[in-house]
């Protein structure tokens, strides 16, 4: 698991580090032996709400994401500490806090809880927390602190022997620590995801391929609705128990062993009674997005760009008409880009319920495309979205500033 920055790192991001080690010194009064790590954020282009459902995703890490300084103690002491949030945390490792209280630090927390259950011996360490991805804008802040905490984490103890071991602590923290229902899509990406490719995550069995996405035909950008709900709050785990109440009926007729991505969209409609009107729209939107993704690979690699990205359009209207977690703001959004020449695609990513819309695009249409979107956003509710161009990313790894 070692450094995988391709074309050596990025001076954006040593300028951001460097200012990350300054606030550890500050912070922690001493930075002798710190250790700086990178982990990024992810956007899903397609397969919305179907990794808990075991269907196919197509998401890509993003070069903005969680700043870590580590430092090992000589002590038990566990120092948690954020430049973005005020609440801190000082405890000794074998008596960490049992249950999530609501602080940003739950996600670091539980992973430090998931890797000393395996080697309750290891010494303490300072951590503290940073970044630059939007917190809670569906760009999967909580994968990347997660992901980025086991493998910075790694450096001081040791006890991940490979990028899916990091993943794994990461899925539990947030599952069994935190108690967000999510699936597996986010740690993937942010853990697996090569630059210049869009990763092919198979939520069944977990198997990846890395599919290329040719940056010089087309670039991404993200915009944010600005508006921001808690997942951990319910209405994300309210859609993964709707999906399991629609298997629960639909499976004494197909058998044990099926997950919802194995239900065709033909059978859906079939048995839509049974189901009821909401859950049926449930089924409806998994089923077809389970097409659409595999249409979408395909489109893919032929170099259909254009089909693609109207794959990511119909998404959008099936998470706003069927999966209803779309929001006036993102309909907004999505509906102004799809209008914009040269825009190829544009969806909401992430669970929805606020946070960004993905917008696939021409490499000539980025100009100006950000000013079109604030200009109409703005009109209708009267403040201005945030857009940004993401280039891919290579991963969690660790950073070295140069010493002069
Ligand atoms: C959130 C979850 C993911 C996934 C998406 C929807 O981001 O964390 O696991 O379910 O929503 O595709």
């Amino acid at each position: 698991m070692g450094e995988r920055d391709d074309e050596g790192p990025r001076p954006e991001l040593l300028a951001a580090l460097a200012g990350h080690a300054r606030t550890f010194r500050d912070v922690f009064a001493d930075a002798r032996g710190l250790r700086l790590f990178f982990s990024p954020g992810r956007v899903n282009l397609m397969g919305a709400h179907l990794d808990y459902n075991g269907g196919p995703v197509m998401p890509t890490a993003i070069d903005r994401g969680t700043f870590f300084a580590v430092r090992s103690r000589t002590d038990d002491r566990l120092r948690l500490a954020s430049t973005l949030e005020g609440e801190r945390l000082e405890v000794v490792l074998d008596a960490l806090p049992s249950r999530a209280t609501g602080a940003w630090y739950d996600y670091p927390l539980g992973v430090v809880r998931r890797l000393v259950e395996r080697a309750p011996a290891v010494r303490g360490v300072d951590l503290l927390v940073g970044g630059n991805l939007p917190i809670g804008a569906g760009l999967s802040s909580s994968a990347s602190i997660c992901v980025g905490t086991a493998f910075a984490l790694d450096a001081a103890w040791g006890l991940c022997g490979s990028m899916q071991d990091c993943i794994d602590a990461a899925l539990r923290a947030e599952r069994h620590f935190v108690g967000v229902q999510c699936g597996i899509m986010d740690p993937y990406a942010v853990g697996l995801t090569r630059p210049g490719h869009l990763l092919w995550l198979d939520c069944r069995d977990g198997s990846t391929e890395h599919l290329p996405l040719d940056s010089t035909k087309v670039a991404i950008a993200v915009v944010d609705s600005g508006v921001r709900r808690n997942l951990a709050r319910g209405a994300f785990n309210q859609r993964v128990e709707e999906c399991r109440r629609v298997l629960e009926i639909l499976r004494p007729a197909r058998g044990d062993g099926i997950v919802l991505r194995d239900v065709s969209l033909s059978e859906v409609e079939q048995r839509a009674g049974e189901l009821g009107e909401k859950l049926a729209r449930r089924a409806r939107h998994v089923a077809s997005e389970v097409a659409r993704t595999f249409e979408a690979r395909a489109a893919l690699g032929r170099g259909d760009l254009t089909r693609f990205g109207a794959l990511m359009s119909a998404a959008h209207a099936s998470l706003r008409d069927d999966y209803e977690v779309s929001v006036p703001e993102l309909d907004l959004l999505a509906e102004t880009a799809q209008g914009i020449p040269g825009v190829l695609g544009a969806r909401l990513t992430g669970a929805g319920f606020g946070g960004c819309i993905v917008v696939l695009l021409a490499p000539e249409a980025c100009e100006g495309f950000g000013a079109k979107m604030q200009g109409v956003f703005t009109s209708r509710f009267g403040r201005t979205p945030d857009v940004w161009f993401f280039r891919g990313d290579s991963g969690p790894r660790e950073v070295e500033l140069d010493p002069s």
